[in-house]
């Protein structure tokens, strides 16, 4: 792992790791894949103020994130699929964040279950979930993350109706994964990821089991998430899962300071500026770009995560500069993984802290809470 500089050098890993359907569920965004553009082009295209002269022997990344100490200002977001990337791929992501002293999410959509996980792992852990058309299993679900003892419930606003993603189609991108004619060739070049994961004894959604479709699986994810997914649901809904989930709150998925205030108003602890890795609404902004109204809008009342875009720590110096007060990574996350397993995660993490460190040091900041609007130019 030690030549391994850049989130970028894990992707180039994971590219040649896992098959090309696995690879690009994570890569892709929906449709044109502008948004998905937007999110990177709008982070580069910020600069550092670059001073020198300043006494930075001593940095300090530390902060907290929703209520509990945090090693550096980053979080793993929930992904769904991580066990494809590697086996047992969401018990290793925890626990290189556990190590880490980082937050990880777990995605209902996951592969290890949340009991799967919580069993593998002794730090308590974040649990994703969306709404459902079955609220009873919303509530199984609050349930099963008490039991848990998860330090937080992300409640993802965006996905009412699931945005294109045209690469999965056309990869064939199937739950549990198939050998088939369209993927032997690829297939073949991967035979660790044969004989670990497509071989393997999790091969489909943990969290649901008895609820997806017959032995045949799913062929289409966006069929199944419109037959899943509350397509209806709306603010009361969120009020409703606060009513019933005792810890802390998180609201991921808000772009845009009129629905900041309305995720304020229902009394959640943290909203996550987001527009799902450009997954979702094509044309949307790039999350970057949408922070700063959003931070105005929510004014310190409750805490403003970031995601989208982050590939390095310069990327995340860049969020927390426009009031973010931690980032989150998915595909940087799902890279690593695939990469290596829990090694992976955890050079990305290592490489991840370096780059924020050197780049608070370069815009002479020694404490995270320094930094702001004024290391941008
Ligand atoms: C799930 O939330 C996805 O973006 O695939």
């Amino acid at each position: 792992m030690t030549m391994i500089l850049s989130t970028g050098d894990l992707r180039d890993l994971a590219r040649r790791r896992i098959p090309r359907a696995i690879f690009d569920y994570a890569e892709g965004g929906s449709y044109d894949e502008r948004t998905l553009r937007r999110n990177t082009d709008d982070l580069d295209a910020l600069s550092f103020r670059q001073r020198v002269m300043v006494d930075v022997s001593d940095i300090s990344l530390a902060t907290t994130l929703v209520g509990l100490p945090a090693s550096m200002p980053l979080g793993i977001a929930p992904t769904g699929l991580a066990g494809f990337f590697h086996a047992d791929g969401e018990i290793l992501g925890a626990r290189a964040a556990a190590a880490f002293g980082i937050p990880f999410c777990l995605s209902t959509m996951s592969i290890c279950s949340i009991e799967d996980v919580r069993a593998a792992t002794t730090q308590p852990f974040w649990f994703q979930q969306y709404l459902m058309r079955d609220r009873g299993f919303n509530q199984e679900l609050i349930e099963r993350a008490i039991a848990a003892q998860c330090s937080a419930l992300v409640l993802t606003l965006d996905l009412q109706v699931l945005g294109e993603r045209r690469r999965d189609p056309r990869n064939g991108l199937s739950i549990p994964p198939r050998l088939s004619l369209r993927n032997a060739f690829d297939l073949v070049t991967k035979p660790a990821w044969i004989k670990t994961v497509l071989l393997g004894k999790r091969r489909t959604f943990g969290n649901l089991a008895g609820r997806i479709g017959g032995s045949s699986g799913i062929s289409r994810l966006s069929e199944w998430t419109a037959s899943q997914f509350d397509a209806s649901a709306n603010w009361r809904d969120v009020d409703w899962v606060r009513s019933r989930w005792p810890g802390k709150l998180i609201l991921k998925g808000v772009l845009d300071a009129e629905d900041a205030r309305l995720a304020l108003a229902t009394g959640a602890d943290a909203i996550v500026v987001s527009n799902h890795g450009g997954r979702q609404l094509d044309g949307a902004p790039s999350s970057i770009a949408v922070l700063p109204e959003v931070v105005r809008a929510i004014d310190g009342r409750c805490e403003v995560l970031f995601d989208g875009g982050i590939r390095s720590g310069q990327d995340i110096a860049k969020a927390l500069a426009l009031g973010a007060r931690g980032a989150l990574i998915g595909k940087s996350f799902l890279y690593a993984l695939a990469a290596g397993g829990q090694a992976g995660v955890t050079r990305a993490l290592q490489i991840l802290r370096e780059e924020l460190r050197v780049t608070l040091a370069l815009t002479g900041t020694s404490r995270i809470d320094d930094v702001g609007p004024h290391i941008l130019r």
